[in-house]
């Protein structure tokens, strides 16, 4: 009798064994979601692998890819912080000085305030964060971190602050590159509609964004026709014409 316990017992620990294998194996991470790029993929690894300080920018027009990459980094690097520039506080600073973060994950820089970019260049020259502030000051150094960033127009960073990154241009996609990024975000579509829309929407804007919200609305037994009426309507009152 214990025997055949000690049998079943078994069998389950293998099928939960594979269970788990196949799940394991299922898991997407962020980087995987990541179309195409595994070139970039394995210079941000390398980075981040690295004992040296190295800060790398990605530059890109809207809906390149950009936070993307910086939410892999996040997924990678459970200790990473992020902030987005466009909303910067001094609840920022308090974040530095508790955690003392050696990766720091900074999304559209550029939308940063002049203060805030000079604050910045000088915490990447000398690792130190000095800020004097009626309410509190904070003086303390973090070494060794390593930023990554993002921005639309680069041309808006200080040439200082814009000489401490390793930049990398994300080009605009090639027809052929964004219907494999269309293919890839709208799984629940079958391969060749979802680059039907993709072609679609190259045609007009290129705008990933608005390949993945036509998407959206587009049902398991759609047909083009079907596609280009909602892209019409979509069209026709998605200008605001006031
Ligand atoms: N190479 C890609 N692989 C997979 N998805 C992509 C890729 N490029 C763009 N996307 C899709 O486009 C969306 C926008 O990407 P992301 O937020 O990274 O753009 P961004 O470059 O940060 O744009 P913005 O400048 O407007 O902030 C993502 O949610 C994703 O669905
Ligand atoms: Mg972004």
């Amino acid at each position: 009798m214990r025997f055949f316990h000690k049998q079943r017992d078994d069998g389950n620990t293998r099928m939960k064994f594979f269970h788990n294998l196949l799940n394991i194996e299922k898991k997407q991470t962020t980087f995987d979601k990541i179309q195409g790029y595994d070139d970039i993929k394995e210079i941000v690894k390398r980075a981040l692998n690295g004992s040296d300080t190295y800060n790398l920018i990605f530059i890109g027009s809207p809906a390149s890819g950009k936070t993307l990459f910086l939410e892999g980094i996040m997924e990678i690097r459970k200790d990473a912080v992020y902030f987005d520039a466009t909303n910067m506080t001094n609840r920022i600073l308090d974040i530095l000085e508790e955690k003392r973060p050696k990766i720091i994950c900074i999304d559209e820089i550029e939308k940063a305030s002049k203060n805030w970019q000079e604050k910045l260049l000088n915490f990447m020259e000398s690792g130190r964060i000095k800020v004097d502030q009626q309410k509190k000051s904070y003086d303390f150094i973090i070494n060794g971190a390593k930023v990554f960033s993002t921005c639309n127009d680069i041309s808006r960073l200080s040439k200082p602050l814009q000489s401490r990154f390793r930049k990398i241009f994300l080009p605009k996609y090639s027809q052929e590159q964004f219907l494999n990024v269309c293919e890839k975000i709208m799984q629940k579509l079958s391969p060749s509609i979802a680059r039907y829309i993709g072609a679609k929407v190259y045609e007009t804007d290129g705008d990933v964004r608005n390949a993945l919200q036509v998407g959206k609305l587009v049902e398991r037994n759609d047909g083009p026709e079907d596609i280009e009426r909602i892209m019409n309507t979509l069209m026709r009152y998605g200008a605001d014409r006031k």
